[in-house]
């Protein structure tokens, strides 16, 4: 097939927050524990963390990482979390049915989080927890001192307050399936409310209101409506969460990244209304706090046990390719999403792999994220795109090739995003630069491969990987590129003085 996409300076579509690129870590299953957390593995420091995946981590440069949860958030209690390991309570996480020993809490996964080169997104119980619980949780983290909490802050080594800058305010509440689920409504009023009491704590703080758990819900979009009518003055961001599945059918899955694009407009639509309705003159973004592929249904009971496998999806190259569409979506409404949290990190449907004990790996849905998150970073270009559709059951025609093209304006260059969905099918791209004047090739890459099921593991880490392939020349800023059936590119440019 043939494909033009041409890249107009000027065409300009948002810049990137690096928070785009940001993670999450619940307390569930295997992402803590045996995950960042494992005293006694070869390679822990002194507080038990893992360097071997603290340095995976920082590869992939993460902004922030989300935490406690998730649903484990709506029945925690923070304070179980701080203070001597040995007197902290051992508890019944209901929302996971695991035995929670509250080994790790806030401020040792802030110390983690600075190991890894990251920041943490902190999140206030909205299912059991109250206004004050929220409050006093802003008051231990962020109070320099001389209050009981900030004092007890201090009193459990850490002097200095933690300034954590970004709030849920609650998960996942529009949920059936959440610990003291709500109405949007009821939701609304008291998120509204603890927004106040947070900020009157500490103004400096930004908040996230939980829109949709899934487009999927029958509750979707007027859950979001109602909650932003109650708090659109007070809330800097509102979430909403995507997670996607192969059902089976290949070419509706690799079309993932067309359902996420059109819940993000829906998204975006509904908050530009309630902000009309309100008279408002701020634009509410968007915080797309869990995105990921994540096979759901396979999903096993099991007993009470502390960190049990649970959600560990392995993933393939296909898994990879769909996941690398969601991200090209991101990207291409980086004018509205701001925040975007690859759901989760370590273990639990993760791009991160260990086992106790043993060593660490990559899963194939690492090298997309670490592509988009490396050279990502700089001004949004809407590419202008010329390609053949594909017909998907689910979606109906969706262009088979999408693209996002990244300007970096410091240094000058650009970066070509690109995924041919088709699976028989290489596409013969043109793309045309020719609006930066003179340019050249400086990389391309390409995850791609005859096996679409191939998966990465201990014994075998490379079977799915990025692969650097030979740049291509040109003399007039146009280049002709072959894009294999299948693929996942990456191709960067730099403009000659
Ligand atoms: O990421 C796994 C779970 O997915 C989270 O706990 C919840 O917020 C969502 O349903």
């Amino acid at each position: 097939m043939e494909t033009k996409v041409t890249i107009v300076k000027d065409f300009t579509k948002g810049k990137v927050d690096d928070k785009l690129f940001s993670s999450f870590i619940e307390q569930l299953g295997r992402a803590v524990y045996t995950g960042i957390y494992e005293p006694g593995h070869p390679s822990a420091d002194e507080q038990g963390f893992r360097k071997d995946v603290i340095e995976l981590v920082k590869d992939l440069r993460v902004g922030l990482v989300r935490y406690p949860g998730g649903n484990f958030l709506s029945g925690y209690n923070w304070k179980d979390g701080i203070g001597p390991r040995e007197s902290r309570p051992v508890r019944l996480d209901r929302a996971w049915h695991t035995i929670e020993t509250n080994s790790i809490g806030i401020d040792d996964f802030v110390d983690w989080a600075k190991k890894a080169g990251t920041e943490v997104m902190a999140a206030v119980n909205m299912g059991t927890g109250t206004p004050q619980d929220a409050a006093d949780l802003v008051e231990y983290c962020n109070f320099p001192g001389g209050t009981a909490w900030s004092d007890l802050r201090i009193k459990n080594g850490h002097k200095e307050p933690h300034n954590i800058k970004y709030w849920c305010v609650g998960n996942e509440m529009d949920g059936p399936w959440q610990i003291c689920h709500l109405d949007a409504s009821d939701y609304g009023k008291k998120a509204r409310e603890t927004i106040k009491l947070m900020k009157w704590t500490d103004e400096n703080i930004q908040t996230v209101v939980c829109g949709s758990a899934s487009s999927a819900l029958p509750t979707y979009p007027e859950w979001d409506r109602i909650v932003l009518e109650h708090t659109y003055d007070v809330a800097d961001f509102i979430s909403i969460h995507r997670y996607f599945e192969n059902q089976g059918d290949d070419d509706d899955f690799l079309a993932s990244f067309y359902d996420m694009d059109q819940f993000i407009k829906t998204s975006c639509a509904t908050c530009d209304y309630v902000k009309a309705l309100t008279r408002s003159k701020k634009t509410m973004m968007l915080s797309f706090d869990e995105w990921n592929i994540w096979y759901q249904s396979q999903q096993e009971p099991h007993p009470w046990v502390q960190a049990p496998r649970i959600l560990e999806d392995h993933y393939s190259l296909l898994d990879a390719l769909a996941f690398g569409g969601m991200a090209i979506t991101l990207l291409n409404h980086a004018d509205r999403v701001k925040v975007a949290c690859l759901a989760q990190l370590v273990n639990v449907i993760a791009p991160i792999f260990t086992e106790p004990g043993k060593g660490s790996y990559k899963q194939a849905i690492y090298f997309p994220f670490r592509d988009v998150s490396l050279f990502g970073r700089g001004t949004v270009l809407a590419p202008i795109v010329k390609t053949e559709n594909k017909v998907t059951k689910a979606y109906g025609e969706v262009p088979a090739v999408i693209f996002s093209s990244v300007y970096i304006e410091e240094k000058d260059e650009i970066t070509v995003f690109a995924l041919n969905t088709s699976k028989n099918q290489s596409s013969e791209t043109q793309i045309d630069l020719s609006s930066f004047g003179k340019t050249e090739m400086i990389y391309r890459s390409e995850l791609c491969g005859s096996d679409l099921s191939a998966k990465n593991s201990l014994e075998n880490p490379d079977a799915v990987k990025t692969v650097e392939i030979p740049a291509i020349q040109s003399d007039n800023s146009i280049y002709a590129a072959t894009l294999k059936a299948a693929s996942w590119n990456v191709l960067r440019f730099k403009v000659k003085k």
